[in-house]
């Protein structure tokens, strides 16, 4: 039965993309999920295809199942640098390989980069093992400094700004450069076409996109081939409109990263959707009582359940939240727990 349903998907992703690195990115995503997440149900000893922890690739590069998300690091109400600084080196202490940024994580006018610098000196601070974290940012995003954000998807702007993140980083070539939000004022194609010249040009080494649709990572497949490699969404228990985009991610074999993957700050699955407060009666809340964890590791672990394509970046002020997030690596849920998520 494992051997059947690995093949199976083996044989679905080569009919999906002919794309070797991909291939084997999935190849190893199964590779890993097969051998750790079949469960036996006792008593009927039927094969539960239980999707969890297992290690997840980006373009082939491991990054382990949970990732940090480190705009509450830089944007309103970011905590100081010390504590920022441990929030960051709690999650590699943790296990975490995958920090997703971006140029515009930022609170004030003129303090562009603030999340990559903090990142770089972070990064630079842990030392050894900190070369193996993929650090994906994202341009095409701005901020006046009045709380609202702007879109620039102009191929000058974006070509510009991936060399001022790459400096910031004090990287030579980004691991994971994303585009952060179509550009209404530009053509699609073209603001993908300057991820495709920084691709070339070695300025970042794979391409991801941000806030589109089916059509659009189509487009985007076509401009980009093997260099796109994933797509960043909102997605989470309490908004699923975006499910075509991951179903289409699994097919292609492109990393899926659900933004908010709580809902934000509030208006999770976890929370009451008309205040934000947290239900105690909802069964996010009502399994992490019966598991003996967080309703937040519920829904990560929920994400993870998803598909192998799937890798939650749960943003994170303090160095408890992010240490507990991790821990949704270890968290298995059954394919009866996660149906009665009803999600
Ligand atoms: N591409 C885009 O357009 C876009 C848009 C928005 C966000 N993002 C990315 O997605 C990331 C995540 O989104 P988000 O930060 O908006 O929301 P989120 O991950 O849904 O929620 C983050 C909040 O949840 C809390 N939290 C996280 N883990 C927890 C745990 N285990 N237990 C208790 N509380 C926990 C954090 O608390 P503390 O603050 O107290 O630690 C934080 O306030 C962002 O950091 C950013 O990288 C991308």
């Amino acid at each position: 039965m494992k051997g059947l349903m690995k093949n199976a998907m083996k044989n679905a992703m080569k009919d999906a993309t002919k794309d070797t690195t991909k291939e084997m990115a999935m190849e190893m995503a199964m590779e890993t999920m097969t051998e750790t997440t079949m469960e036996r149900t006792k008593g009927t000893m039927k094969d539960i295809p239980v999707v969890h922890a297992a290690a997840r690739t980006i373009g082939g590069v491991a990054v382990g199942s949970v990732g940090l998300g480190a705009m509450p690091l830089s944007v309103e109400g970011r905590p100081d640098e010390d504590q920022a600084m441990a929030t960051i080196h709690a999650a590699l202490d943790a296990g975490v390989r995958l920090i997703d940024t971006a140029d515009s994580y930022h609170w004030h006018a003129g303090e562009v980069g603030h999340n990559e610098r903090l990142i770089a000196r972070a990064l630079a601070a842990y030392g050894r093992g900190s070369e193996e974290v993929l650090v994906a940012t994202k341009g095409g995003r701005g901020r006046p400094g009045d709380g609202s954000w702007t879109v620039n998807g102009d191929p000058r702007h974006l070509r510009r700004a991936a060399e001022a993140s790459a400096a910031r980083l004090g990287v030579e070539a980004i691991g994971l450069y994303q585009l952060h939000k179509p550009d209404p004022a530009v053509p699609f194609a073209d603001s993908v076409g300057a991820l495709r010249d920084l691709a070339d040009a070695g300025t970042i080494r794979m391409a991801g996109l941000s806030n589109v649709d089916r059509e659009q990572i189509g487009i985007a497949q076509e401009i980009l081939g093997p260099y796109l490699v994933s797509v960043q969404n909102r997605f989470s228990p309490a908004h699923q409109s975006t499910r075509d985009t991951l179903d289409l991610c699994t097919e292609l074999g492109l990393a899926f990263l659900p933004w908010s993957p709580l809902g934000g700050i509030s208006l999770s699955a976890v929370d009451d959707p008309g205040t934000g407060a947290p239900t105690p009666d909802s069964p996010f809340h009502a399994l992490a009582r019966a598991r003996g964890v967080s309703p937040q590791q519920v829904c990560l672990a929920w994400h993870l359940a998803r598909s192998p394509v799937v890798v939650p970046i749960p943003g994170a002020r303090r160095p408890a939240s992010i240490r507990d997030s991790a821990a949704a690596a270890g968290l298995t849920l059954s394919a009866e727990e996660v149906a009665g998520l009803c999600l």
